[in-house]
């Protein structure tokens, strides 16, 4: 297994995120192919190719692209989800550092597609630098002609705002985002409708990712079959994997979708500390953990479902035999707690009963009777919260005790941590 460099292949080159050299190596020749096309055509081009939204879900992009109703008066927009707040994941932050001009290439074709004018990248507002990097990138692609009015004579009009968020992990959520870039405090909104028919402004909105978006510039020149011979049928393409924790070299690797954490731990260096692999998230903190035993399922959308996961943001968190499952748990569990929005109580009351529980289990104070508890919480939040958040705050909890039950209750009859002095990569921000 060797890297594969599509989305990446800039990384590393001089100054990669300049019009110029971007110009150099293809940069908007996709945008240049795209606009001599038939709009409905360049749908069915991205539909043929089954890109799948990067953003976690694994939609078609090419479906979502079909649902914006074209008889609808109104104006039509193109959001960038650049939120990128799921634990662990550092994918779209690089692809927009290093290589802007292709998210920003990836936007103006999909405006074109679905004849929006209008498009807007929400970066979460920490992201000084990433806000900076698009900002520069705009204004290079508008000064250039890409960008404006009558883009390269096709009397096509196209425009982006980069809006900065501020720094709340709920604003990816696409509809929460909707509501953040309106001004409003980012909350969800009940779905359906969905941001296809009512998205900003109440008008047809595609939302798409960053990784998503800076892929369709290399299908519209590869094409769908060229795309699609990348990974396996049923989620074609590459993805940037980001490996983190104890892991020799962490970083993103790019490599075909269906590759298994084995090949990218080889490409890795491996192992940090020589230690036995213990569990891992194949895709962020909201995925089903997973375990030794599943080193070799390869990651794509199909595969990690069957093996009981999601692949989510491809955000690879590596823990070894001495780290604590209890206390890794907990730290995530912190998170949501935090992040929970409140507007619903399954997700706002359930998590900061699961922090009481994981402090009491820490404290030497947890019980058998906890455990049930927690499965009990999270029986009682997952389906029955009003977004994905809830839902991806019971993922580790369950996982780990399904696992690693044994460890669970070790903490109870040690009235503690078993590991001596352990610290989790998790515990150790
Ligand atoms: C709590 C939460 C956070 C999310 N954060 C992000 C994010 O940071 N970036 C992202 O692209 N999608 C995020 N999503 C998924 C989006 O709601 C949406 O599915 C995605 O932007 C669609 O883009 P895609 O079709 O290109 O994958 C999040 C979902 C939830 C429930
Ligand atoms: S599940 Fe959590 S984040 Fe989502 S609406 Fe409910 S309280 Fe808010």
């Amino acid at each position: 297994m060797s890297l594969t460099p599509v989305l990446t292949k800039r990384f590393g080159t001089d100054q990669p995120w300049k019009i110029a050299n971007y110009e150099r190596l293809d940069g908007y020749t996709g945008l240049r192919k795209a606009l001599t096309m038939a709009p409905a055509d360049l749908i069915t081009l991205v539909k043929e190719s089954n890109l799948r939204g990067r953003g976690g879900a694994g939609f078609p992009t090419g479906m979502k692209w079909q649902f914006i109703p074209q008889d609808n008066p109104k104006p039509k927009y193109v959001v960038v989800n650049a939120d990128e707040g799921e634990p662990g994941t550092c994918r779209d932050l690089p692809l927009m550092m290093n290589d802007p001009h292709s998210m920003v290439e990836g936007i103006i074709i999909a405006c074109f597609a679905v004849r929006a004018e209008q498009a807007f990248v929400y970066i979460r507002g920490e992201a000084v630098h990433a806000i900076r990097r698009v900002t520069a990138a705009v204004e290079e692609a508008r000064a250039a002609g890409y960008l404006g009015t009558d883009i390269l004579g096709s009397g096509f009009n196209c425009d982006i705002v980069v809006h900065a968020g501020a720094g709340a992990y709920i604003c990816g959520e696409e509809t929460a985002l909707l509501d953040s870039l309106e001004g409003r405090r980012g909350q969800p909104r009940l779905k359906p409708p969905f941001p296809a028919t009512n998205g900003l402004y109440d008008a047809p909105t595609v939302v798409n990712n960053v990784g998503t978006l800076a892929s369709v510039p290399y299908i519209v020149l590869g094409g769908a079959d060229w795309y699609k011979a990348l990974g396996p049928g049923g989620s074609p393409g590459t993805s940037i994997f980001s490996l983190s924790g104890r892991v020799k070299n962490p970083g993103q690797y790019e490599a075909p979708m269906g590759t298994t954490l084995r090949e990218l731990l080889e490409l890795a260096g491996g192992m940090s500390r020589g230690k036995d692999i213990k569990f891992w998230t194949p895709g962020g903190a909201s995925c089903p953990l997973l375990t030794a035993e599943h080193l070799d399922v390869p990651l794509d959308f199909d595969s990690v479902m069957k093996a009981g996961s999601i692949n989510g943001t491809s955000a690879v968190m590596i823990f070894d035999e001495d780290d604590c499952i209890v206390r890794a748990v907990r730290k995530w569990s912190e998170f949501y707690r935090h992040e929970s929005c409140g507007k619903c109580t399954p997700c706002r009351e359930g998590t900061y009963w699961y922090v009481g529980i994981y402090d009491r289990l820490e404290a030497g104070e947890g019980t058998e009777e906890d455990l049930e508890t927690l499965l009990d919480l999270s029986d009682n939040i997952l389906g029955r919260s009003f977004c994905a958040l809830g839902d991806g705050a019971t993922s580790p909890v369950s996982s780990s005790i399904q696992y690693f039950r044994d460890e669970y209750v070790a903490h109870i009859e040690n009235h503690g941590c078993p590991f001596e002095g352990a610290r989790t990569l998790a515990g150790a921000h």
